[in-house]
């Protein structure tokens, strides 16, 4: 018997965290026991029930009528693929609106589904206009515009006015990343003429990660119908999962079941608030931060008709070494921020106040913080003064 890889561990305690960083959030406990639950057969006919309440909450969440819709085991990445490997056959030109590190990543992902993709960029913290995205269409008539609707390495929600109509014109689906917006910031799937959408279990849902919820309506299912060639990745092929998430409930994979419980419990956690509640909260628990942060003299990087509620970036102030202090907030309080992603890495902090977490007590316990132990993080100065002031 080879023990050598036999670790003599005891059982997992894991500390209680904050989580106001880009995600995950915190799960709301009623998910969370919902998650406790003795597993299910993902055949038992109490779970296909389940199956078909998570898929018309998530329509709710999404305000959308798209008969395919389904959470996909995996996380936000997954169901980010799975858009593009059922819509994009090869040679096909993709146009992504880069303006963070998630349209990169589509990026990526359309290459390697041998997209021919053509970007339009916008500096890091700011969002496209109508008119560049039209200009864009009109060079390069791409048969698929993606675009992230809240791009978490930011704080930047994209406008959506006009885009749906724009992609019907110039007959290009309209691909929409709302992994930080569902269930958070104002999303009108169907009344923005989007095509194909997704997002994920861990922000604005307030569930653990784990399921990417995906969602394709009317014109991208003719063109997955249209293909010539397979789906080139079968985990994430939508025509063999609508045979167990449509109405014939024919075996794909084994459905993460659990995982499929604390979904529903969040959906119907969502449902019970109303969505257009559940939005004015993540607002104004993010105007109490802004207003807060601004009083306190720290710089946020989205101007104000930009900003996203869920997440709100944060200039870290000269001479002060942020990773040291969101350590600080880590080791001292048990709280999470983040720090940034790629273009912005080292430059800001990334405050997220998504779904269970966009509370006003979670605002003023941070703010309290930045207030009273932030000072002692500027340049000579130690985490030591603090403690002694
Ligand atoms: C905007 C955006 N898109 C996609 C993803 C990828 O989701 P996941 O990390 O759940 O795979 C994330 C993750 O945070 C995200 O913020």
């Amino acid at each position: 018997m080879n023990d050598r890889h036999r670790l003599p561990l005891e059982p997992i305690a894991t500390p209680d965290r904050l989580l106001l960083g880009p995600g995950p959030s915190n799960a709301h406990p009623t998910v969370l026991a919902a998650l406790a639950r003795t597993p299910i057969g993902h055949l038992d006919p109490i779970y296909i029930e389940l199956m078909g309440e998570v898929q018309e909450l998530l329509r709710y969440a999404w305000q959308t009528d798209n008969r395919l819709t389904i959470p996909m085991s995996g996380t936000g990445s997954a169901a980010m693929e799975a858009t593009l490997a059922n819509t994009i056959e090869p040679g096909d030109k993709v146009l992504v609106a880069v303006k963070g590190y998630f349209g990169l990543r589509l990026v990526d992902m359309a290459q390697r589904y041998r997209a021919e993709v053509v970007t339009i960029e916008r500096p890091w913290g700011e969002a496209f206009s109508l008119e560049e995205l039209e200009a864009a269409m009109a060079l390069h008539k791409p048969k698929i515009l993606a675009l992230v609707h809240a791009e978490t390495s930011t704080g930047v929600c994209q406008p959506m006015e006009g885009i749906g109509d724009l992609c019907r014109q110039h007959d290009c689906l309209l691909l929409l990343d709302t992994v930080t917006s569902l269930g958070a910031v104002p999303v009108h799937l169907d009344a923005w003429g989007v095509d194909l959408a997704y997002s994920c279990s861990q922000k604005g849902l307030s569930c653990p990660p784990g399921l990417g919820p995906f969602t394709m309506g009317p014109r991208a299912e003719a063109k997955l119908a249209a293909r010539s060639g397979k789906v080139p990745n079968w985990y994430l092929d939508v025509s063999l999962l609508n045979q167990y998430w449509g109405s014939n409930r024919v075996y794909h994979h084994t459905a993460p079941v659990n995982m499929n419980f604390g979904m529903r419990e969040a959906l119907r956690l969502l449902a019970e608030e109303g969505l257009e509640h559940a939005w004015a909260r993540h607002r104004s628990n993010a105007e109490r931060l802004w207003s807060g942060l601004e009083r306190l003299g720290l710089e946020l990087l989205v101007p104000q008709p930009l900003r996203l509620p869920t997440l709100t970036t944060v200039r870290i102030p000269e001479g002060v070494d942020g990773k040291a202090f969101s350590l600080h907030l880590l080791n001292r309080h048990g709280i999470e921020v983040g720090g940034g992603l790629g273009a912005l890495a080292g430059s800001v902090w990334r405050i997220g106040l998504m779904g269970y977490n966009s509370r006003a007590e979670n605002v003023d316990l941070l703010l309290n913080l930045l207030e009273t132990e932030l000072p002692a993080f500027q340049s000579g100065r130690t985490a030591v003064a603090v403690a002694a002031a």
